[in-house]
């Protein structure tokens, strides 16, 4: 069965702002989504509160994820169920190696989310961890750096910890590629790359990507989707997509910008309070 990942009319507020203001999408497995639109207007809020980050209040709405309703469920075990933000700002833990880090992750995930037991606690933490064997995790690291063309020394290096913005880029990339979620959602993951950077990266997601991952790419240009090309492509506004298309929608954005789709304020002000 395809996974899919359905959001319906969901609004957050951060410290008691609204910022996300009634989104409505729907990402199967197998499918490709860009997600555009100007700075502030809640792409990262979103991808945050998909992924269950408990600064975001919803007010709203309902996430659904492989046929459950994932609103109450920590960010935990919305990676168990193969869920997977690449963020925009990812962070750095000084002491803790890229490889260690990546075999816990997959540890973690391998062990699934099973069904919650009566009584149990949604947010809770599930199950014992079961580890994997360190040459089987070698072998399958390696292959996926050879995969998405990773140099062997980032490994050994603390997370993050004074990587280039680049190198943070690629080691999201490698969890995601270790992990094999269902539905990714990538933040900016073109932002400040070079343009062999962003060929690499823009390789390593082609790479990834097919009938088993749904992903959903956020980005301000074009020029990542001359790589990898979306099915469809999404503009967000004001805390709402206000509009969907095809692959030829990024283009005429890249063209001519967002005004020409920006609801009229008085527009904007009625639906705001409605
Ligand atoms: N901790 C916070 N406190 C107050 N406001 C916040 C906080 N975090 C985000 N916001 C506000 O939420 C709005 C949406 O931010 P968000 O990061 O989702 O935008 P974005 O579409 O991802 O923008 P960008 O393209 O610049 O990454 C912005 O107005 C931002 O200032
Ligand atoms: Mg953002």
């Amino acid at each position: 069965m395809t996974s899919q990942l359905v959001i319906k009319n969901l609004h957050a507020n951060i410290e008691g702002k609204p910022i996300l203001r009634g989104v409505d999408l729907v990402v199967n497995q197998g499918e490709v989504h860009a997600l555009m639109g100007p700075n502030g207007s809640g792409k990262s809020t979103l991808a945050n509160v998909v992924m269950g980050n408990p600064k975001y209040e919803v007010t709203d709405g309902e996430i659904w994820f492989k046929g459950e309703n994932i609103l109450e469920y920590s960010p935990d075990r919305r990676a168990r169920m193969r869920l997977f933000l690449a963020f925009q700002y990812p962070m750095s833990i000084p002491g803790v190696s890229v490889a260690n880090f990546l075999r816990r992750s997959l540890e973690a995930v391998r062990e699934g989310n099973k069904p919650l037991e009566e009584g149990e606690n949604p947010t809770g933490k599930i199950g014992k961890r079961k580890t994997v064997p360190p040459g089987e995790f070698r072998k399958l690291l390696q292959a996926k750096m050879q995969l998405l063309k990773v140099d062997n020394s980032f490994i050994n290096r603390s997370i993050n910890d004074g990587f280039s913005g680049g190198e943070k880029k690629r080691a999201e990339i490698l969890q995601m590629a270790l992990l094999e979620p269902e539905i990714a959602l990538m933040d900016e993951t073109d932002s400040g790359l070079d343009i062999d950077a962003l060929r690499i990266v823009s390789e390593s997601v082609n790479a990834l990507s097919g009938p088993n991952l749904g992903i959903l790419l956020i980005t301000h240009y074009q020029r990542m989707l001359n790589y990898i090309t979306p099915d469809y492509v999404h503009v967000m506004f004001n805390g709402r997509i206000i509009k969907s298309g095809g692959k030829e929608l990024a283009l005429e954005l890249e063209e001519k910008g967002y005004e020409w789709l920006k609801p009229s304020d008085a527009e904007n002000e009625v639906t705001a309070d409605a």
